[in-house]
């Protein structure tokens, strides 16, 4: 969902409106002008918009802390006039040093639309109401488009890294009997792909030992930064990337380790393919829970969908297609556990 705030009644979203609604992404107007409240998290948002307007009192304190969730998140955020200015101000906490315009200051010069990049993703724009703006209204409503889905990822968790692993004190001999499945040797290179906090990391090493390479790949920066807090990066490498778009070449690992991430991917398969590129043959691939999938459908009251992607009727065919020899499939109440081997093609 898009987000828009307005100031004032005066200002609606007019032209910057119209081209992120081009995007048939669902939008929201919050009218802060009429005391709407806004939202307390970034959660479900793919971008964020504060247009221009008197601020005076309209929950100036909120709206800080929602466009530094938004810019900590990496959801791309567009201000325009005031809007610009509480970027700018929730970015470093120094408008001046932006050069932004007072917004008492009239009558704006209508050939002078700055756009100020706060972040590659966080735009501030001077005065909007210009033919001018409409390319840069268009430029932003495309990176919106084209991030929607990741950016979707990273606001859910952002807010929910630095605490990722005091939710799960318990997992950790889990992780580790996992990872002894793999039965990787000394000098093999493994990666956890979407590794979240690098829980799986030092099993990982273990295995390999400090001839092997470890690596753990995550979409979401939060994370890779509470990985790195807990000195995970002394155990692998973390990287910043897609699953489904690794920076590796073909056969570069032994062994692919997953947890919690497959099901939530828009398109699987795509995700086995590309796993099974960065496998040499006879590598290993496995995916993990530590609780059973149909179990936890079932403690959460709903049924497992026809489509589910780690229904074993789905994810057998799957990695089959894919490149996957499938070796093992256990949905116990308490872990959930597929052990694939890479065919030699
Ligand atoms: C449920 S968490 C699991 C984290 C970790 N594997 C664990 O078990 O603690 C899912 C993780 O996958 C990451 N993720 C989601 N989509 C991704 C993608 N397309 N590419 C890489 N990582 C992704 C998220 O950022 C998140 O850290």
């Amino acid at each position: 969902m898009i987000q828009i705030v307005e100031h004032t009644a005066a200002e609606s979203p007019c032209a910057i409106g119209a081209a992120l609604a081009a995007t048939g992404l669902p939008v929201r107007v919050c009218r802060a002008w009429a005391g709407e409240r806004l939202p307390d998290t970034v959660d479900g948002m793919v971008a964020l918009v504060v247009l221009d307007g008197p601020t005076g009192t309209l929950g100036l304190t909120a709206q800080l802390a929602l466009l530094r969730a938004a810019l900590e998140a990496e959801v791309p955020v567009l201000g325009l006039g005031t809007g610009a200015r509480l970027l700018a101000l929730a970015a470093d906490g120094d408008t001046a040093k932006h050069a932004l315009p007072d917004h008492s200051r009239t009558p704006h010069d209508e050939t002078d639309v700055r756009v100020l990049r706060i972040t590659p993703s966080a735009w501030g724009l001077r005065f909007h109401q210009v033919p001018h703006a409409d390319g840069v209204y268009d430029r932003f409503a495309t990176l919106v488009a084209n991030r929607a889905e990741h950016t979707t990822t990273r606001a859910f968790f952002t807010r929910r890294a630095a605490s990722w692993d005091e939710r799960f004190t318990d997992d950790g001999p889990r992780y580790t009997a996992a990872a002894h499945r793999m039965e990787l040797r000394p000098g093999q290179r493994v990666l956890d792909v979407g590794c979240g906090t690098g829980r799986v990391l030092p099993a990982l090493r273990d295995q390999v030992g400090p001839a092997g390479v470890v690596a753990g790949v995550d979409l979401t920066p939060a994370m890779l930064t509470a990985a790195a807090r807990q000195g995970r990066g002394g155990q692998g490498h973390l990287v910043l990337a897609d699953a489904c778009r690794l920076p590796l070449r073909a056969g570069a690992v032994d062994g692919v380790f997953s947890a919690g991430l497959l099901n939530h991917l828009p398109d699987p398969r795509r995700a086995l393919c590309e796993w099974a590129r960065i496998t040499a043959p006879d590598g290993v691939l496995l995916l993990f829970h530590p609780s059973g999938h149909a179990e936890r459908a079932a403690r959460h009251g709903r049924p497992l969908a026809p489509d589910d992607p780690l229904t074993e009727n789905n994810l057998l065919p799957a990695l089959r297609a894919t490149g996957w020899h499938p070796a093992c499939y256990e949905d116990a109440p308490h872990h959930f556990l597929l052990r694939a081997v890479r065919r030699a093609d």
